[in-house]
């Protein structure tokens, strides 16, 4: 007879589960006849001893298993998916999601909404006023067929093992294993049932995976997993040594996505967008990289891709001038120069302080009942890799809630190392995985 006793002791003793096993648990924890003292006794073995690839494949099925698995029969054309390990000033889901329904490959996208220091996609979209992250089933799919990418709020039952079980990792420090990151990413990414996942593995100081061998062994196993799924599915393991772009905080990231879209900007920001872009059109196309490349650098320099997103803001609800006019965003009501103390190059940039700066200034939740401030957020001046002299202004601080941004300032300064030395500034995607 099954025993989550006996489960515990297998993986304590590194023995292998069979997928009975594992079907029993997920579906036990998630009717509640499996307390949380047991499940969380059997994730600290998972962490301790990792689980074998067929056990992350049982462990992600089920969990997929456990809601409700979606149906793009009505889309018409390839769908695509984009998954990111989460990033600060990560807005490449506004960008990347209109360039690629431009080079023709359909991204019904669902995203989520920040918590902490990273921020939220959802929350991006929502600094817009109007703009409606709730689209009915219906609205849904005619926005995708319509205008190739809607961006909505993930609902309804999706994978509630994963959310239950992720909410117990989160409070019981096991949250850090790969074979548990794995599972839980993927089996929300095969609820979604895409036709092509594209995943970016950000590795560095600022992201789950520090170093480059760990990004490597996750983004392979959740490759994978998605191959065994059937799904076209490969990954980028992305530099997270710095936050991505110039803006930090909801609208200040709307406004550069649609700066980047227009063309206007050059960094990592745009290099790891056309990547990604690239990376999905061809692997959803099965076109080669260089075609495609092409493809992705002209919706943006022919204004194809800004048309598409002023498109879809408009399907959504939004006002759809914003694309032209910033003024109709909330303006941020007070605002602080931070200047630099020292001269020399900019060495690196503490994502997760900035981070927690910005959040500091309003434009995140501590705890999920907070309301956000739109208007709140940081703006760099500077990239990693510039020269900068005693007094310049390294970046702006903005909110509309904290009257006083200057508070900041010194955990700001603290986030960014500048010395001597000009550095060597690495290229953004550091592999592909496929
Ligand atoms: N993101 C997820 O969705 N799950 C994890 O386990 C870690 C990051």
């Amino acid at each position: 007879m099954l025993s989550m006793y006996n489960i515990i002791d297998k993986t304590k003793h590194t023995e292998r589960l069979s997928i009975q096993e594992v079907s029993y648990l997920v579906k036990g924890y998630v009717d509640g006849t499996i307390p949380d003292y047991q499940m969380s006794a059997w994730l600290m073995a998972v962490c301790l001893n990792g689980l074998s690839k067929e056990e992350t494949f049982y462990l992600t099925d089920c969990m997929k298993r456990s809601g409700e698995i979606l149906s793009w029969e009505s889309v018409e054309g390839i769908t695509a998916d984009k998954h990111s390990t989460g990033g600060v000033g990560d807005k490449t889901t506004l960008i990347v999601a209109p360039i690629v329904a431009s080079c023709g490959v359909k991204m019904p996208k669902m995203s989520g909404r920040g918590l902490g220091h990273t921020g939220g996609t959802i929350d991006k979209l929502e600094s817009i006023p109007n703009f409606n992250v709730e689209l009915s089933h219906t609205d849904f799919i005619k926005t995708i067929n319509e205008v190739g990418c809607a961006i909505v709020s993930q609902s309804g039952n999706l994978t509630p093992a994963d959310k239950k079980i992720y909410a117990l990792r989160d409070v019981t420090a096991t949250v850090d294993s790969i074979p548990l990151i794995s599972s839980s990413i993927m089996s929300k990414k095969l609820a979604l049932n895409s036709d092509c996942i594209v995943l970016d593995v950000k590795c560095g100081s600022g992201a789950f995976m520090k170093d480059i061998a760990d990004a490597t062994t996750l983004a392979n196993l959740m490759v994978d997993i998605g191959k065994f799924y059937n799904k076209r599915c490969t990954a980028l393991i992305t530099d997270m040594n710095a936050p991505l772009g110039y803006n930090v905080g909801n609208s200040l990231e709307v406004i550069e996505a649609i700066e980047t879209l227009k063309g206007n900007t050059r960094g990592n920001l745009l290099d790891l967008c056309v990547e990604l872009s690239t990376e999905i059109v061809s692997t959803a196309l099965n076109t080669d990289y260089v075609t495609v490349k092409d493809k992705v650098l002209d919706a943006i320099s022919s204004g194809k891709a800004l048309e598409t997103f002023s498109k879809m803001i408009e399907y959504q609800g939004g006002n759809a001038k914003i694309v032209d006019d910033y003024s109709i965003f909330d303006v941020p009501r007070y605002s602080y120069e931070v200047k630099s103390k020292v001269s020399g190059y900019i060495q690196s940039i503490d994502s997760q302080e900035v981070g927690i700066a910005s959040l500091n200034l309003g434009a995140g939740r501590h705890t999920k009942s907070d309301s956000i401030d739109y208007s709140a957020g940081i703006v760099f001046n500077h990239q990693l890799g510039d020269s900068i002299s005693i007094g310049d202004t390294i970046a702006t601080l903005y909110s509309s809630k904290v009257t006083d941004p200057s508070q900041v300032e010194d955990s700001l300064l603290k986030a960014i190392t500048i010395n001597a030395q000009k550095p060597i500034i690495k290229d953004i995607v550091i592999s592909c995985i496929n």
